[in-house]
């Protein structure tokens, strides 16, 4: 196999030039602040292959429905394969890009450590304060209410494919972000989503208090 670096190199800008037309939120600066998450997160748990990982936090959004009309595992299968990567990291990256998401993805599979951890990174991605921002974003891009009153809460929330379509942005925290840090599948996962989690209570309840003006 060519040298890991140069390879990553190659998927990086890749990547970089696919994600290019992706909400910001979805955009190039979320694909390395998974990366970043993911690496960190196999360096506390000290378990996972460090490769596979990089290269799957890479490319987890490729193909992903709501920015993309390719066909994900196709295109990494032949980036990958041109590449040089070996194939079994090659299916290892695409069982990642193909179960990582809510929509896509079924939460009774059995998760290799490299699923586990990418999922964890790009699930912290969507909570605290970035989470927030990329939430706000996301609503913009896609039209909706920062906050609709009239709309009542799910109680219990229900997470199911249907978590993009939230109501209002705020209701896309019950409906999701509310819910990410009890779905951590490690303990650093989980010691990061607590604070990120923690946060954005407080954030709802400033929010409605300011929302009712006092
Ligand atoms: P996944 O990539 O796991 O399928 P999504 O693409 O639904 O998850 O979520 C990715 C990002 O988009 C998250 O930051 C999430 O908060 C945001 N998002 C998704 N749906 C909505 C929505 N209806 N309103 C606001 N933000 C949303
Ligand atoms: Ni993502």
């Amino acid at each position: 196999m060519r040298e890991v670096k140069e390879i990553t190199k190659e998927v990086e800008d890749y990547v970089r030039g696919a994600v290019d037309k992706y909400e910001s939120g979805h955009g190039w600066s979320h694909i390395e602040r998974v990366v970043r998450l993911a690496i960190y997160i196999r360096d506390c748990e000290k378990r996972g292959d460090r490769f596979t990982i990089e290269l799957a936090a890479l490319l987890h959004d490729i193909g992903d429905h709501k920015f993309a009309l390719h066909d994900g595992p196709a295109e990494i299968r032949r980036l990958l394969g041109e590449s040089g990567v070996a194939e079994d990291i090659i299916r290892e990256v695409v069982y990642i890009n193909e179960n990582i998401s809510f929509s896509k993805g079924k939460n009774d599979i059995i998760k290799s450590p490299e699923l586990q951890i990418v999922q964890d990174a790009d699930r912290l991605d969507a909570m605290g304060a970035v989470g927030i921002a990329r939430a706000f974003n996301y609503g913009g891009f896609k039209g909706s209410e920062i906050y609709d009153p009239r709309e009542g809460y799910l109680n219990p929330p229900s997470l199911g494919s249907g978590s993009s379509r939230s109501l209002s942005t705020v209701h896309h925290f019950y409906d999701k972000l509310l819910l990410l840090r009890d779905l951590m599948n490690t303990p650093t996962g989980r010691r990061l989503a607590d604070e990120r989690h923690d946060f954005m209570v407080k954030y709802l309840e400033q929010f409605f208090r300011e929302w009712d003006a006092h």
